[in-house]
């Protein structure tokens, strides 16, 4: 009996009788030879079987097998430089078949182009698919050092509740559910409840789903994101930025070093990743909105249409393509700091003598994959809290809880929320959000 092994470490078996368990990814060759490409999850192989090496039977088993056929193959492994695959380099001369199932009707999914609601209807089969299965092995990745990361720097898993009785970035956005006859929202963001467990734990973080009832569709929206929180006390706005930039130079050069074959499978631009290193350029609210207002006067133009950069006036957000602006000035991700407090949440800090901008920072990623990550410093003052909660006409009873955190104990604190698939989109350099998750909820489509 052959030992029974994967693709990816198909390395230590050279020279070895091995046996593979998978699918029939695609299938080549004539007369007397046959080249399989096998995939197992783990990787993508070529199999070749020869007429004259294997009996009658086991070659026209081989003949038969139709494309995402299962099957069990054995056979010997060899080093060769030219062998296609990932991690490619290693061919077997196959010995043995099973085949598990032959699939008789045609596959959906060939070769030829499909369009997107095609394969956004069949995303249960298009993940099987290279760059689809590439681009979820670079997302898994990314959350295993997310958690790594954070485990190792001090910070405390503590799950925050998806059935909610308050929002926490706006009430425009809420998923409204039923519970039990009283109305409750599926979470926007664990930060509140963060806000409480920093102050038995010091430094937390939670991760987990998050929704968001997006009405417009966009290449960076959708409705059910993965969004990790660390929230840390005695740590202020610009602290919390060294934690950032720590944070995403690790996760960064982690995918680089141990997902290499993926990016280049995705045809991923190495260059500008491995410049990912701490620091990154700050600039404040103010800087920014002068430099697309100059950018604008000279009729700059962003990627990936090479649409004008609209100017802007002091005090709105940025759009889409006043971020990819901004980020295309610098080389590696750039926090903006210090947006006008009207334009974000209601908890974030006032900056002491310019009231009317916040301790807030956002992180925009290079190559215009905009804001990965929205973050501030909490404001410790009870009442400008209040004011802000009877200004934006939320039910105060709500929001009692959070009020105490600043009745009790009340210290400086920070943190941030990096969204998951903004992050593998701009790590993949994918053209759209729907490919960072395996099953996107998108506005108007949550099949399958
Ligand atoms: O800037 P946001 O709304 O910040 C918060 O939710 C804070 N409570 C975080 C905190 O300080 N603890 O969202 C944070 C990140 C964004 O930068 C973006 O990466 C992602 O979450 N995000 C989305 N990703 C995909 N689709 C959407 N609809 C998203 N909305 C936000
Ligand atoms: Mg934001």
């Amino acid at each position: 009996m052959a030992e029974l092994t994967t693709i990816e470490k198909i390395a230590d078996h050279t020279g070895k009788e091995v046996t593979i368990r998978g699918w029939l990814y695609a299938k080549t060759g004539k007369g007397k030879l046959q080249f399989l490409q096998v995939r197992d999850g783990t990787g993508i192989m070529q199999c070749v079987i020869f007429r004259k090496e294997v009996p009658q039977d086991l070659f026209d088993a081989a003949l038969r097998l139709t494309q995402e056929s299962s099957l069990i193959i054995t056979g010997m492994i060899r080093a060769d430089e030219r062998a296609p695959g990932i991690p490619g380099g290693f061919e077997m001369g196959v010995t043995d078949l099973e085949v598990v199932q032959i699939v008789t009707g045609e596959y959906p999914i060939g070769p030829k182009e499909h369009g997107i609601d095609f394969l956004m209807q069949n995303r249960h089969l298009w993940i099987r698919s290279a760059r689809q299965w590439a681009t979820l092995r670079v997302r898994a990745t990314i959350i295993k050092e997310i958690r790594d990361w954070l485990d190792g720097h001090g910070f405390v898993l503590m799950d925050t509740p998806i059935l909610t009785p308050s929002a926490c970035e706006g009430t425009t956005t809420l998923f409204e559910t039923d519970y039990h006859g009283t109305p409750a929202y599926l979470s926007q963001s664990g930060q509140l409840y963060n806000e409480a467990n920093i102050m038995a734990f010091g430094r937390v973080y939670c991760f987990g789903p998050t929704f968001r009832a997006e009405k417009s569709k966009t290449r960076r929206h959708i409705q059910e994101f993965w969004m990790v929180e660390p929230e840390a006390a005695f740590v202020d706005l610009w602290e919390n930025m060294e934690i950032q930039e720590q944070f995403v130079s690790s996760i960064v050069q982690t995918v680089l070093r141990d997902r290499r074959k993926e990016l280049e499978l995705l045809g991923r631009d190495l260059g500008p990743l491995e410049k990912v290193a701490p620091p990154f350029p700050r600039i404040h609210y103010d800087e920014a909105v002068a430099m697309i207002n100059k950018g604008a006067a000279d009729g700059a133009t962003v990627p990936p249409n090479e649409e004008p950069v609209p100017p802007m006036a002091w005090g709105e957000d940025f759009g889409s393509p006043h971020e990819t602006y901004v980020a295309a000035q610098f080389d590696r991700p750039v926090f903006v700091h210090h947006y006008p407090t009207a334009v974000k949440a209601f908890y974030m800090a006032q900056e002491p003598g310019r009231p009317e901008t916040c301790r807030s920072s956002d992180l925009l990623a290079p190559e215009g994959y905009g804001e990965i990550i929205g973050g501030s410093e909490r404001s410790m003052d009870l009442a400008f809290l209040e004011a802000q909660i009877d200004r934006l006409g939320l039910p105060r009873e709500a929001y009692e809880w959070y009020l105490d955190l600043r009745r009790y104990g009340s210290v400086p604190h920070a943190g941030f929320g990096l969204g998951v698939e903004r992050t593998v989109m701009w790590i993949c350099g994918l053209g759209h959000i729907r490919e960072s998750i395996p099953y996107p909820r998108l506005l108007g489509r949550i099949y399958p």
